[in-house]
């Protein structure tokens, strides 16, 4: 795969629970680089309960041009695309807000959802997003939520709204878990991919290893696949 998008990061530095320093952001986008990263989707959290969309939109332009000053005097790096990690509330479908808060400035948003149990009123809700706004919800690390879905039939349903899914690379490299991350891949449950990462210690910029699995099996056509899912959320 020779142009892999990370869709879910916490690399800007020291506006959310992720990087703490510009630091730690450059070591971070070196290794996403490494890794074989040619764009990044910046994802800070945006908890519309305790935030204010301008505040926050202006916080992360601020951590953003700290960072790409910083970028400069570095080769090889990514690029950076700014989004957020939008965490779901009630009426999601009817605000404004989440216009501006879209991947890319585009026509999708990543979109984190409760640990409680997804009602009927969310599936509508996730709807609305698209029917009232045109914008596609991306919900963000697919893998937290399994066991919710009692069956392969349950996880459909939820792909069959204006939906897509996404899931950290970990759910393909963990052992335990890879097996079913595969396996959803290949039913065309999962379209993007992502690292999540947050910091160089527990949770590093590191998709490559799960590219490398994808690729051997199911292989090049999944990989095209999210490669398609990436173009189009990116483009206009
Ligand atoms: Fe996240």
């Amino acid at each position: 795969m020779g142009n892999i998008i990370d869709f879910h990061s916490h690399i800007l530095p020291d506006i959310d629970d992720g990087s703490k320093s510009i630091e730690e952001s450059l070591s971070m986008l070196q290794l996403e680089w490494k890794n074989g990263v040619t764009k990044v989707v910046a994802t800070p959290h945006f908890y519309p309960q305790r935030d204010k969309p301008e505040s926050f939109l202006n916080r992360r332009e601020a951590a953003a041009n700290k960072l790409k000053e910083a970028m400069k005097a570095k080769p090889d790096m990514p690029e950076i695309i700014l989004g957020a990690e939008v965490y779901y509330f009630p009426g999601i479908s009817d605000s404004e807000v989440i216009s501006k808060l879209t991947l890319g400035g585009k026509n999708a948003i990543l979109i984190e959802m409760p640990a409680s149990p997804w009602t009927e009123t969310m599936y509508r809700q996730l709807e609305g997003i698209y029917v009232k706004h045109g914008l596609t919800p991306v919900i963000a690390h697919i893998e937290r939520y399994l066991s919710r879905f009692k069956s392969f039939a349950d996880l459909k349903k939820l792909s069959q709204l204006p939906v897509l899914i996404q899931a950290n690379g970990e759910f393909f490299t963990n052992p335990f878990t890879s097996r079913k991350a595969l396996k959803l891949l290949k039913a065309d449950l999962i379209h993007l991919i992502g690292s999540d990462c947050h910091d160089m210690n527990e949770r590093r910029p590191e998709l490559e290893k799960a590219i490398r699995l994808i690729e051997k099996k199911p292989g090049e056509r999944a990989i095209s696949r999210i490669e398609e899912y990436q173009k189009a959320v990116l483009s206009d």
